[in-house]
């Protein structure tokens, strides 16, 4: 059966990797979590002293870029590829909302799209490939059979990661996580490169008030349909 290119885009926090896992599962694709590569070179740039409270060397970082390598391995108990820098797994450390709140800044940085974004093409080349982000499909595949954007409201996104974050032992405040969710969307929707938008040919999912199973119905459903029409 011919496969296809699966775009997932949408704001932070609407369980755009929770569908797009469920997705590749069911289909035998291969699942891409975009926002972790961002993660990744924002994790690299706290390592190594280029960012801190009201400090970022940008430019560094930028001269810094050669020497980072992110590659994703998958596990097998998990079920998805884990991300990993310089051959390092660093899956649970990319997803602190200390990376959270640096990360809008560094994936404003035109360089570092670039050098992701080629990647994530050549991950993607040959299909069957289900991706989750904010260009994917705007910039990485504008070609994609099949765009989704997704979206919830603010509140009920903060509400589902600080439940994500209490849940791994995080000590965080709700406020706190619904004025990242809220300034990310902000930083994200408004850079000069590549901001989030809805591609013209994506199809909008609102899932505030879908159960995880509604929502992995509907767009399992879509892609059979995109598949069987291709
Ligand atoms: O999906 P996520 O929350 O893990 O993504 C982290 C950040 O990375 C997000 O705030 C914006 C950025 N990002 C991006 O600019 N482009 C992508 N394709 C994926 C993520």
């Amino acid at each position: 059966m011919n496969k296809i290119t699966i775009a997932i885009d949408g704001f932070s926090s609407t369980g755009k990797s929770t569908v797009a896992k469920q997705l590749a599962k069911a289909l035998g694709y291969v699942y891409v979590d975009s926002g972790a590569m961002y993660r990744a070179v924002t994790f690299y740039a706290m390592e190594n002293g280029l960012i801190n409270d009201d400090d970022f060397n940008s430019e560094a970082l930028i001269y810094q870029l050669q020497d980072i390598n992110i590659s994703f391995k998958f596990n097998a108990n998990l079920g998805f590829a884990e991300v990993y820098l310089n051959e390092v797994n660093i899956e649970k450390q990319i997803r602190t909302l200390e990376v959270s709140s640096f990360v809008s800044q560094v994936a404003a940085i035109s360089e570092v799209r670039q050098k992701l974004v080629e990647q994530q093409q050549k991950m993607g080349k040959n299909k069957g490939v289900v991706m989750d982000g904010r260009d994917i499909g705007t910039i990485v595949f504008p070609d994609a059979e099949l765009k989704l954007f997704m979206t919830a409201s603010a509140e009920t996104r903060a509400e589902r990661r600080y439940q994500e974050l209490i849940e791994r032992g995080d000590k965080v405040e709700y406020n706190a996580v619904l004025n990242n969710v809220q300034e990310r969307d902000y930083i994200d929707s408004n850079r000069k490169d590549s901001p989030l938008v809805k591609a013209k040919d994506a199809i909008e999912i609102d899932n505030s008030n879908l159960t995880l199973e509604e929502q992995f119905n509907k767009i399992l459903q879509l892609a059979k349909m995109t598949i069987e029409g291709f």
